[in-house]
């Protein structure tokens, strides 16, 4: 018998559509992938060349739970350099991916009936990982015509003497939404007089457009810094998605307790990975930038295509590479035995009629709403707006 925990998981609603997706492509179909939520660019090969090199030079055993000393050291200084934020080895924790890191810190800081705020749309494992705690999700929606800004007053109304800790995520995956300053400044002092942890995912923090940039909480006051774990990584900014390395930063009680659990879940993360994620977080500004100017490029295309349906209105997002539409508009309509009643039956039509993959939004509790990424070349978004733009004009 399966364990209850593991049984209460919510499956990933992906997974079937990717199932379907595979089965088209098997059968020779080209299907364009709006579905993709990573980079699709190659990692850079100055990093490659390192990871060569780790294995050459016997970087093949494990390294201390909580990651490489010397990579440790790269992240203090890639934190004084882009925030100027001070934080020593013993603060620092590097992860199979940030969502391991996510998990350590849910399972270093909460306690069976603890409350876990969460802005919502969100990142669906956010819900799964707080529940395999024991944790209370508290899902608090942001208004879509704000662009799913950060809303603290309505934060605040959810607070209780439960709140243990608020999982919040700028840049923003599904969404784009780029916290501003005023804002997380104001929830961290929520946070500090309440005296709840926020967990920080800026794992797209290098991915932000139109001259702004990321807003790191723990920068923001030193009383902030005490309460924040800040979750990073390198899979998104350093197209690094399979490398499987993340990192978070933090209070040090909270960071041992993170690093005690990774090391009896774990032992510790890849060193090969680790030894070459130094060169990527100290050699590779020039490919990331590269990468953001080419995601922007997209990103306005995508917008303006999009913005041409009638019936659709897409915001411009600030970061990421993800926009949000919502399609209740086509709600009754229908085609070629296709019914479109919510957004999962919008992805099973866009995927068998215009042989397009968009996720539903109903993977991060947005409502009405499809997800498309925008991580792949300008001619095959073109390619995929024809298309969508076609399939769509055919519901009646
Ligand atoms: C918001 C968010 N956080 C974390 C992750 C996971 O990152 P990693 O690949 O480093 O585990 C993702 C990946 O999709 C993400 O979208």
């Amino acid at each position: 018998m399966i364990s209850k925990r593991v049984q209460e998981m919510v499956p990933s609603v992906t997974l079937a559509q990717s199932e379907k997706i595979a089965q088209l492509k098997k059968q020779g179909i080209n299907v364009i992938g709006f579905n993709i939520g990573e980079p699709d660019f190659n990692t850079p090969d100055n990093i490659i060349k390192k990871a060569e090199e780790a294995y050459r030079l016997g970087y093949t055993k494990y390294t201390p739970a909580s990651g490489s000393i010397e990579l440790r050291e790269e992240i203090c200084r890639k934190f004084k350099k882009d925030y100027n934020l001070d934080y020593t080895i013993k603060d620092v924790i590097v992860s199979a991916g940030a969502k391991q890191s996510l998990t350590n810190a849910l399972m270093a800081i909460i306690n069976p009936g603890d409350e876990v705020i969460v802005p919502t749309p969100c990142w669906i494992s956010y819900i799964e990982m707080i529940k395999l705690t024991g944790g209370i999700p508290v899902l608090i929606e942001m208004d879509e015509n704000t662009g799913y800004d950060l809303d603290v007053d309505k934060i605040k109304d959810k607070i209780t003497n439960k709140t243990k800790a608020i999982l919040i995520n700028s840049p923003n995956n599904p969404t784009g939404a780029v916290y501003k300053r005023d804002r997380l400044e104001k929830l961290g002092n929520l946070a500090v007089v309440n005296n709840f942890y926020i967990i920080s995912d800026e794992i797209y923090e290098k991915l932000i457009y139109d001259g702004e940039s990321n807003c790191c909480t723990a920068s923001i006051s030193r009383s902030i810094k005490e309460k924040t774990i800040t979750v990073n990584g390198v899979s998104k900014s350093y197209a690094m998605t399979g490398w499987r390395i993340g990192y978070a930063v933090g209070p040090t009680h909270v960071i041992k307790a993170m690093s005690d659990y990774q090391g009896h879940t774990t032992t510790s993360p890849n060193s090969p990975a680790q030894y070459a994620s130094i060169e990527a977080l100290s050699n590779s500004e020039k490919f990331v930038e590269e990468m953001r100017r080419e995601f922007d490029k997209r990103r306005k295309f995508i917008v303006e295509r999009l913005n041409r349906i009638e019936v659709i209105n897409c915001v411009m997002p600030k970061g990421a590479f993800y926009v949000m539409i919502k399609v209740n508009k086509f709600y009754g309509k229908s085609y070629n035995g296709f019914s479109i009643n919510n957004p999962m039956d919008m992805c099973d039509y866009l995927l068998s009629e215009s042989k397009i993959a968009v996720v539903t939004g109903d993977a991060f509790f947005a409502k009405d709403s499809i997800r498309i990424s925008y991580s792949n070349s300008i001619e095959n978004i073109r390619e995929g707006m024809d298309r969508m733009e076609e399939g769509l004009r055919k519901l009646k």
